[in-house]
């Protein structure tokens, strides 16, 4: 007889099908279909994604964001160098799953390695190979729609044009008078800074990393999910001019999130020396996560 636990689908799935989702629905290469097919997420085929963004639409309230930022941004739960985070993530394979392993090394790697092909700056492409790292919340227990997902400002209406945005009737945040207004708790332009975000693993490494890396990297890191600005140029009026300065660069990453998947598997021992230089030149031997 299967449990409870058994019938879950698990955080692995909830990953790759979330992500498979928003590369070849939400925002496909454009060009790659037909225009009309843009943003053709009105009747999503799969039912695991569409059940992960209406628990995470209901759930990711004000109180909840803050109660995880307490839980978690004391980073006080392991130290680990970023090889060693790699490692952790890694473990998210399960016993059902072999390629689990491959598909968040590989994405990570590929992600890094188009970016290099490219040309561009050391530390966008160290960027490209830990974007991701804080998926480790994954192996904290957390839920998949508290890890994953795209991410949009808590306390101040919810943008129509974040992805099922119809689910966000059941954010008990949404019937919140001072939380639901276009500004909500927010004064106008306050700044991207002092607005707390949905909660997941783009917030998570950027507290791990904040103190590290260039400014352009840790806006890609912070907010490479939030889709609702950089695709959809909502939010405008909680954003600075410094937000504005960064958003060009949150942009150049995220083409190489999406689209960098490839049938060539670059070969992790071939580029470790590599990337064990590069990890040294930026970040310290041990992170506090
Ligand atoms: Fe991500
Ligand atoms: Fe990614």
């Amino acid at each position: 007889m299967s449990t409870a636990a058994e019938n879950q689908p698990r955080p692995t799935d909830v990953i790759k099908a979330w992500e498979d989702f928003v590369e070849e629905q939400v925002y496909p290469i454009p060009d790659a279909k037909a225009q009309s097919d843009y943003r053709n997420y009105d009747k999503p085929t799969r039912d695991t994604v569409r059940e992960f963004y209406r628990q995470n639409h209901q759930h990711q309230t004000y109180a909840f964001v803050q109660q995880k930022r307490d839980e978690f941004l004391r980073l006080d739960r392991r130290q680990m160098s970023i090889f060693e985070a790699l490692d952790f993530l890694n473990t998210l394979v399960d016993d059902s799953d072999p390629d689990l392993e491959l598909d968040q090394l590989q994405h990570l790697l590929q992600t890094a390695e188009s970016i290099r092909k490219d040309g561009h700056e050391d530390w966008f492409v160290l960027t490209g190979l830990i974007h991701d790292l804080g998926k480790v919340l994954c192996l904290y227990g957390e839920p998949q729609w508290a890890v994953v997902g795209d991410t949009f400002p808590v306390g101040c209406h919810f943008s129509d044009r974040i992805v099922f945005s119809e689910f966000f009737t059941d954010n008990p945040d949404h019937g919140d008078l001072n939380l639901s207004q276009q500004l909500g708790v927010y004064e106008k332009n306050c700044g991207l800074r002092h607005v707390l975000m949905s909660w997941g693993h783009d917030e998570y490494l950027y507290h791990v990393l904040q103190d590290h890396l260039p400014e352009p990297a840790l806006y890609m890191i912070r907010y490479h999910s939030f889709y609702a600005w950089h695709r959809e140029c909502e939010y405008d009026w909680l954003c600075d001019d410094h937000d504005r300065a960064m958003l060009p660069w949150v942009r150049k990453f995220n083409p190489y999130d999406l689209y960098s998947k490839s049938p060539e598997q670059p070969d992790w021992n071939k580029l470790r020396p590599y990337y064990a230089d590069l990890l040294g030149k930026y970040l310290p031997e041990k992170l506090a996560f």
